[in-house]
C-alpha cells in the first residue's frame, strides 16, 4: 500500500516536471510550424496567381528579360507588383541546402516579396542564428518583403539593401559567405557573381534560379578552370559549389 502510494507520488511529479519543461521535438523547424507554416502556402499561392500576369509582357520584353543587361531595371519596374517567387520545391531546398551546410553567412539577389528570403532565413534560424544579406531595387517589394519577415518573427536574421545589386552587393559583405541565391535579372548573373566570388569560402553553395536564362553564368560555372562544380539541378535552378585546397573546407 505504502508502495502504491510512493509511486503515485513519484508518477506525478515526473508528469509536473515533464509538463515545465519547454520540450523541443527534434523534427519540428521554423519552415514547418506556425507563423511561417501558414504565412508561405498564402505567399506562394499570391505568386501563382500572379505569375499569370506575365502574359501582359509583349515578346519582345520577355526577350529582353532573358537577354538585356540594360534594360532590366524599367522591364522590372514593369513587374513590381508580380510576386515572381521561387517555387516551393526551390524554396525547401534552399532550407535544407542552408541547414546542410550548418551557413551562417548568405547573399540573395532578387528579394521580390521574399519567399526566398523566408527559406533562407528560417534555416538560419534553425542554424542558431547568422546573416542574411538579401537586395531589391523596386522600394514597394522591399516593402512587402519586409511586412512577410516580421510577420514570420524573422527580421532580426535579414538586411534587405534597397537599391541595385550592382552597388549593393558592391560594399559591406561577410568575409567568409556560405550561400548565395542568384534571382536577379538573369544577365546579371556573371557581374554579380564576380562582386562576391572572392568572399566566397570553399564549399559554399550558389543557387542560381532560372541560370539556362544566362548561357554566359552557365559557361562561367561549368568551365573544368572556373572554380566551381556545377550541375542543373531539378527543373529551373544551377547548383554550383566553390572549390579549393581539399583541406580547406571552412
Ligand atoms: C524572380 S524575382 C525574386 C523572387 C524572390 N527570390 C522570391 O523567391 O520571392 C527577381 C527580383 O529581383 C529584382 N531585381 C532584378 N534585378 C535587380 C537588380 N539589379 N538589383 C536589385 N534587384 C533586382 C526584381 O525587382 C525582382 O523583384
Amino acid at each position: 500500500m505504502r508502495l502504491v502510494n510512493v509511486t503515485n507520488h513519484s508518477y506525478s511529479i515526473g508528469v509536473r516536471i515533464l509538463r515545465a519543461i519547454p520540450i523541443r521535438i527534434p523534427y519540428m523547424t521554423t519552415l514547418t510550424t506556425p507563423p511561417l507554416s501558414t504565412l508561405l502556402p498564402r505567399l506562394l499561392a499570391d505568386a501563382e496567381a500572379t505569375s499569370k500576369q506575365m502574359t501582359q509582357l509583349s515578346p519582345e520584353e520577355r526577350e529582353k528579360l532573358r537577354t538585356s543587361p540594360t534594360d532590366y531595371q524599367a522591364l522590372y519596374s514593369r513587374m513590381k507588383d508580380f510576386h515572381l517567387a521561387v517555387s516551393r520545391e526551390t524554396g525547401v531546398l534552399l532550407y535544407m541546402l542552408a541547414r546542410a551546410t550548418a551557413a551562417r553567412a548568405i547573399v540573395e539577389f532578387g528579394t521580390s516579396f521574399g519567399v526566398s528570403t523566408l527559406h533562407l532565413a528560417a534555416a538560419l534560424r534553425d542554424n542558431g542564428g547568422g546573416r542574411l544579406i538579401s537586395t531589391e531595387f523596386e522600394p514597394s517589394k522591399v516593402g512587402h518583403a519586409r511586412e512577410n519577415l516580421a510577420a514570420a518573427g524573422l527580421s532580426d536574421l535579414v538586411e534587405i539593401r534597397e537599391g541595385d545589386a550592382l552597388e549593393t552587393l558592391a560594399r559591406d559583405l561577410p568575409d567568409s559567405i556560405d550561400l548565395v541565391l542568384l534571382d536577379g535579372a538573369k544577365p546579371l548573373y556573371p557581374r554579380i557573381l564576380s562582386l562576391i566570388e572572392s568572399r566566397l569560402r570553399v564549399g559554399a553553395l550558389i543557387v542560381a534560379d532560372n541560370a539556362d536564362w544566362c548561357p554566359d553564368y552557365l559557361a562561367l560555372v561549368r568551365s573544368p578552370s572556373g572554380g566551381y562544380l556545377s550541375v542543373p539541378f531539378a527543373a529551373d535552378v544551377e547548383l554550383s559549389m566553390k572549390l579549393g585546397p581539399a583541406w580547406a573546407t571552412q
